[in-house]
């Protein structure tokens, strides 16, 4: 079983076989139960381990040991040279290597669904490229942001690409994201021990909306700016609400602080943050092993284990060249248009509409639309939030190995909301 393989590792990966011979006290041992090292001196190594707390008068002061445990236990293992190199300075590098290549993938008729974690990832990837090259020629002034753009799309050699590469890849990017938070719900792939990867994959979904609600104002056209407007109201009828409108705006209205204000968050703050919280994600993704769909071992619908590194691993980069093509063919074929200018003196223009992955909370709010109603849908996200990322710690069913009926009708009716207001929105204002 792969999860359990991957479970077991931690207890079962023996450190590898010593190279050159060594003098006995060098030998690898095991991490954790690694002898006392007697490389500094012989004489010491027959001296008794003095216990930490033995000297009354130093009360309240910790003692360390003074027969340490080996710090490096891993440091004589069989390794190319660039790899020992580096061993010898980063003590963890074999026992981390050897738990890779020992992960593996569980194939049932369910298993395609694995690759969308692997195509949001490589989406946010052509995110930070393309985003870093834009950064080159843009400027985040009022008076310059959009004439930038329009430098940007039309005299910069192979610009044009550049932005609609980062302006579609960062669509595919929240549609794959989207696709792998139902999959990995309706799979309760979230059920225990992996109620983190739920939770750190919801932060990630919440940063990836933030990247595309601060990215939409930066070419400074007016459907961006008065969306954003429209965007940067909604707290202020919550407790609390004018100090975020503030701190969005850095002002009463969306102005030039604003722009300056969307840029730091998009281009400094997000990216920390994605990348924080992506490390803990596909760290977790590799200790605790891939799942698979509840019942399926049982059944014996898994039809065998694929090696992670490089089976599992090739047929991702398989999806990601599709998945490159279909963006370069996005952006070759559909080009983003870049608007006109915005211009905070003249009235918004019928059918301001923020992005479609805002759809369904954009349709709620103008569903709600009484006293008090924008109230009502802020804490109807706020509550529906809440219970989302809790699920794996509600779904007791799901983490004793049972079925969950309840939770995946939870997960139809929010899909349904989603679904149901995002194509209200289309048929309203079309895309
Ligand atoms: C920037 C966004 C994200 C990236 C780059 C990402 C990446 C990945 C990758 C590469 C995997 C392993 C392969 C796979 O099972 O698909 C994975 C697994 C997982 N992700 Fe995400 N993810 C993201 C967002 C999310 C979200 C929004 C959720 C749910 C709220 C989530 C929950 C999970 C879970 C539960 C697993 C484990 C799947 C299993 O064990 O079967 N992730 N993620």
């Amino acid at each position: 079983m792969a999860e359990e393989n991957n479970n077991k590792q931690g207890a079962a990966s023996k450190p590898p076989v010593a190279g050159k011979p060594k003098p006995p006290a060098a030998k690898p041992s095991a991490p954790g139960k690694a002898k006392p090292s007697t490389a500094k001196s012989g004489a010491s190594a027959k001296a008794k381990p003095v216990p930490a707390k033995s000297s009354p008068a130093k009360k309240g002061v910790y003692k360390p040991a003074e027969v340490r445990a080996e710090a490096n236990p891993f440091k004589d293992s069989k390794t190319g040279v660039v790899t020992g190199w580096l061993q010898e300075r980063f003590n963890v590098l074999v026992p981390v290597i050897d738990y890779l290549k020992k992960k593996e993938v569980p194939q049932h008729r369910l298993s395609f669904w694995y690759y969308f974690g692997g195509l949001t990832l490589f989406f946010f990837s052509i995110q930070i490229i393309t985003g870093l090259l834009l950064l080159l020629y843009y400027r985040p002034t009022e008076a310059e942001a959009f004439a930038r753009f329009v430098y940007i799309q039309t005299e910069v050699p192979f610009g044009w690409l550049i932005r609609q590469l980062h302006a579609w890849s960062a669509n595919l990017m929240v549609l794959m994201a989207f696709i792998h938070m139902f999959s990995t719900f309706f799979m309760k792939a979230y059920r225990k021990p992996r109620e983190l990867m739920w939770v750190s994959g919801f932060v990630l979904l919440v940063l990836t909306l933030g990247f595309g609600f601060t990215g939409y104002l930066l070419p400074w056209n007016e459907l961006a700016y008065f969306a954003t407007q429209i965007g940067t109201e909604v707290p202020k009828v919550a407790p609390g609400g004018d100090f975020i409108v503030q701190l969005l705006r850095g002002g009463e209205e969306v102005g030039g602080e604003t722009l300056t204000r969307m840029f730091a968050m998009h281009v400094v703050l997000l990216p920390g943050l994605v990348m924080l919280f992506l490390s803990a994600h596909l760290m977790l993704v590799q200790v605790l092993g891939t799942s698979s769909p509840i019942g399926y071992k049982e059944a014996g619908l898994i039809k065998g284990y694929e090696k992670f590194f490089p089976n599992f691993l090739a047929k991702d980069g398989i999806g990601w060249l599709i998945g490159f093509a279909l963006l370069i063919y996005l952006a070759v074929m559909f080009p983003w248009e870049i608007g006109v200018k915005a211009d905070p003196l003249v009235a918004a223009p019928d059918g301001i509409k923020p992005e479609w992955y805002f759809w369904a909370q954009f349709q709620l709010l103008k569903d709600l639309k009484f006293e008090g109603g924008e109230l009502l849908a802020i804490i109807i996200f706020t509550i529906g939030a809440l219970v989302w990322v809790l699920v794996p710690f509600m779904d007791k069913q799901a983490s004793r190995e049972e079925r969950s009926p309840l939770f995946t009708l939870l997960g139809l009716l929010v899909l349904a909301f989603m679904l149901i207001g995002t194509y209200r929105v289309y048929l309203e204002y079309g895309w």
